[in-house]
């Protein structure tokens, strides 16, 4: 067995983890890395453990790479309702007055479990709302779990739980929200089942938050248990992404032992007994400002932006330039959470250029997230009338007859995305999308539909 002084290539490695997959892992912490990677390379058949580090460093790592470094070098410790207190402090302090919000308006929520594991922390947070919402058929809930590690997520996608996952939780958990399903093993209800969606997310890469990965306009985010394991660095950094997933005024949990670790400072903290919440702060009031005023300097800079569907000609006209500072105006409201705003400037877009496609799909990523299923299929309808080709509307009209219950149309739409991908190179990266390739959206739909078969 290697010794890691005989590993010169361990500290490029260990920097390799911290920047791909966020795992920290100091000298001190070598000889369990080496420990990790020895059984990994066992298990792929390499015969020297160099052999295996000279692979890894030869290229950046692929999906299937990170995949099995994070099965092995992350810990999927979790349970139901673990940290009570926090869940606690939502049900007194923070879900009371925002379902109450909610209930005038938009009757939608969403909540996200970032490094969900095995899926129990999302099923607490979706078991939460369902005891808290008597006509919760009647609202539009997302609970999001995500996790680097297939396996768990395979484990949380089907909802069976031993014993374990159960420790400290109170008995009506199990005989309110669980069947059994078979010695010692018990199964979640299809009512709470249904409110939650798993996804693979490395929180190390800059694909979220995306309105595609339905990372975005996030009502609280727990984070919990994760961020402990990373570099400092990389830890702030998915801080930060998780402010900008939140909507104005949204949450985030991380657990206790995290807080005193990473910095917080765009949020303000909510002391609440037996739990500190991070509440992302309003931005400071601006002066007011006509709604959009971009000067020459401004359109220069954001020329190159523009996809090619909007980008001016050397005779560009003033509308389409204000109608593509428009839109990149109203992303910047839906990536802030500010989604009657960015819906009312998509609105003026399109009513300036009715022939942009882009207006169209923009709004109806707005629409969907404000829970307006029917205009957004009507608006991803249009940009595909302009463009046939725009694959990320597919995919959306993809998800929202999918989420109708009309699978044979939510599958025609998958197909003629996938036949679309198929023409592109893997890493090609999709306009609109925030950095997701054409090769994940490939996968995202394959998984997707093979779910499906699976249930019919
Ligand atoms: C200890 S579990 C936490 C589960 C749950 N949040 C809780 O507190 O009970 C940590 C999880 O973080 C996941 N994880 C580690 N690195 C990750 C990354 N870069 N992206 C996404 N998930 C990651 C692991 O796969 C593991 O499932």
């Amino acid at each position: 067995m290697e010794n890691s002084r005989d590993l010169p290539l361990l500290p490029a490695l260990s920097d390799v983890l911290a920047r791909q997959i966020g795992l920290h892992f100091p000298p001190e912490r070598w000889p369990e890395l080496l420990r990790g990677l020895q059984g990994m390379a066992r298990e792929l058949h390499f015969s020297t453990l160099p052999d295996y580090f000279a692979q890894l460093l030869s290229q950046p790592l692929t999906r299937q790479q990170i995949e099995i470094l994070a099965r092995h070098l992350t810990i999927g410790e979790t349970y139901f309702f673990r940290e009570p207190q926090v869940f606690e402090a939502l049900q007194c302090h923070v879900l009371p007055a925002l379902i109450e919000e909610r209930r005038q308006s938009t009757r939608q929520l969403r909540l996200w479990s970032a490094g969900c594991s095995t899926g129990e922390e999302a099923y607490s947070l979706a078991i939460l709302l369902h005891r808290m919402i008597p006509d919760i058929a009647e609202w539009n809930i997302t609970v999001l779990g995500t996790d680097i590690n297939p396996q768990a997520l395979e484990k949380a996608a089907a909802g069976i739980y031993g014993e374990w996952s159960f420790r400290g939780a109170p008995p009506w958990l199990r005989e309110r929200y669980f069947r059994h399903a078979g010695k010692n093993l018990y199964e979640i209800i299809p009512a709470v089942r249904n409110m939650v969606m798993f996804a693979y997310l490395n929180l190390a890469d800059d694909t979220y938050p995306s309105p595609a990965g339905n990372t975005g306009a996030m009502d609280i985010v727990f984070c919990r248990n994760v961020l402990m394991y990373f570099e400092p660095e990389m830890a702030a950094r998915v801080v930060e992404k998780h402010y900008r997933a939140l909507v104005k005024n949204g949450w985030l949990a991380v657990s206790p032992s995290e807080i005193s670790q990473t910095s917080f400072a765009r949020f303000v903290p909510a002391y609440l007994p037996g739990a500190i919440l991070h509440q992302k702060s309003s931005p400071p009031p601006k002066p007011e400002q006509p709604a959009v005023t971009i000067s020459a300097k401004v359109v220069e800079a954001i020329r190159p932006k523009l996809p090619k569907t909007i980008r001016p000609t050397a005779v560009a006209t003033a509308q389409k330039i204000d109608v593509a500072a428009l839109l990149l105006t109203a992303r910047t409201h839906a990536n802030r959470g500010e989604l009657p705003a960015a819906q009312e400037l998509c609105q003026r877009a399109v009513a300036t250029d009715r022939l942009n496609p882009l207006g169209h799909y923009l709004l109806g990523a707005i629409l969907q997230e404000l829970g307006r299923s029917a205009e957004a299929a009507l608006a991803h309808k249009r940009t595909l009338y302009l463009d046939p080709e725009f694959v990320l509307a597919h995919f959306a009209l993809g998800n929202i007859y999918r989420d109708q219950h009309q699978p044979h149309v939510a599958a025609k739409h998958f197909d003629n995305a996938l036949l679309i991908l198929e023409k592109q190179r893997e890493d090609d990266l999709l306009p609109e999308s925030d950095g997701l390739t054409s090769g994940r959206l490939m996968e995202i739909i394959r998984s997707g539909t093979r779910k499906e078969d699976k249930a019919a």
